[in-house]
């Protein structure tokens, strides 16, 4: 079985549906790895770090973990317990707060535009203006680094599968990133007020190895973008597809952010990362020697029946807030409150403007780790 081909990429869902019937563990080998394709492994396996390391990475061929190694995302406690403290900074509640206006303003702005136009691409216009204008510039990279940052970000997560054609296409985006944030981005070219210059900010301070800082600027150059880009316009295709959503959506705007949730769980934006096994780790009666790499799949755990009745079914007050699209654990998603306020701000300057979106156009993007749409063209009215 090969999870990525391009119709695989372009419509994984029957896969995931042969894989979770399957079992609980299934072998891939084309890929030499274990998968997880049911809620109930994966949600244990990320909450498991001792048994299931990120330290060795968490992609699907040897060339891209041993290139990206030293990511907050590719360690363990207790290097990942002081990595994280300082990544985190800018999105803890109260930094989040101070940046909740600004997002909503765009929000606002961005939405009157394209409603005034009638007709539009969610998946460019709408959904990459909050990402591009607001956090972009938040983590700082200055022109060059910000010119580049969603080209580099599509890239670093196309290597992150197998060694297929995509991912050798991807790889010298991913050395000119690396090298971009070895050689070129030090305190002086970064905007001063960054979360990039923070973290040279946070070295000097004593709280970081000075040498991680490249590194972890990886860290939000990669998954600060295109995540929730596709998130969001993942979102309205669903409500395109399901206008009753969308109408109990505007009788009930508290179901917001179970709407995000939701969407969230139906198209994960993020596939799939990888763990090796420091252990042998049973899972019913089948043993997986240590030294093995287990692929979590979390597009199929969120799909799971034994979890989610129905569940590729979109139903807004289904309320599924324990998907894994985040992951769990020690490295659960440190965006994930900023992509819920993205998500949220638009949708919710949608919500009196627009009573129905007519789908003209929809096109899945072929990435090897991200799912989501390349165009999707509405109109609205
Ligand atoms: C809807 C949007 C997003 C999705 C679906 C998503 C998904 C994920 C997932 C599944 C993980 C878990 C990794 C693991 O367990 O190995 C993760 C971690 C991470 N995410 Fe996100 N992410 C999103 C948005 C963001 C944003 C906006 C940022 C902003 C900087 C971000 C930064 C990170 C970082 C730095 C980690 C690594 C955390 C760690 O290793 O401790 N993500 N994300």
């Amino acid at each position: 079985m090969d999870l990525f081909t391009d119709e695989a990429l372009a419509d994984p869902y029957p896969l995931f549906d042969e894989l979770r019937a399957l079992g609980p563990v299934v072998e891939l080998t084309q890929n030499g790895m274990y998968a997880f394709p049911r809620y109930r492994e994966v949600r244990e396996a990320s909450g498991n770090w001792k048994v299931f390391s990120s330290a060795k990475g968490v992609f699907m061929n040897d060339q891209i973990n041993s290139a990206l190694e030293g990511i907050t995302l590719c360690s363990d406690p207790p290097e990942h317990t002081q990595m994280r403290r300082v990544l985190g900074r800018p999105m803890r509640p109260e930094k989040l707060k101070e940046l909740v206006p600004q997002i909503e303003a765009e929000a606002e702005k961005i939405v009157e535009r394209l409603v005034r136009e009638g007709t539009f691409d969610a998946a460019t216009d709408l959904a990459e203006h909050l990402p591009l204008t607001v956090v972009a510039d938040m983590v700082g990279l200055g022109d060059t680094g910000r010119a580049r940052m969603l080209e580099w970000a599509s890239a670093t997560f196309d290597v992150q599968g197998p060694m297929n054609q995509r991912t050798v296409a991807a790889l010298p985006k991913v050395d000119d990133m690396v090298a971009f944030a070895l050689n070129e981005a030090k305190p002086g070219t970064l905007q001063p007020t960054g979360w990039a210059a923070q973290l040279y900010a946070a070295a000097s301070l004593g709280d970081l190895p000075v040498e991680k800082c490249p590194f972890m600027m990886v860290d939000y150059i990669a998954p600060s973008l295109d995540t929730t880009i596709f998130a969001i316009s993942s979102a309205i295709y669903l409500f395109a597809r399901n206008p009753e959503q969308w109408d109990i959506l505007r009788s009930d705007p508290s179901l917001i952010p179970h709407a995000v949730n939701e969407a969230l769980r139906l198209e994960s934006p993020v596939q799939r990362f990888t763990r090796l096994l420091t252990e042998d780790y049973e899972v019913e009666g089948y043993t997986l020697p240590a030294g093995s790499r287990v692929v979590l799949l979390y597009g199929a755990a969120n799909r799971d029946g034994r979890k989610y009745p129905d569940p590729a079914r979109f139903d807004i007050r289904r309320k599924p807030s324990d998907h894994l699209a985040f992951g769990r654990g020690e490295h659960v998603c440190v965006g994930m409150n900023l992509a819920r306020i993205e998500m949220s701000a638009l949708l919710r300057s949608l919500l009196p403007r627009v009573e129905r979106f007519d789908l003209i156009e929809s096109q899945w993007e072929l990435n090897n780790t991200l799912r989501g749409l390349g165009t999707l063209k509405v109109r609205v009215n």
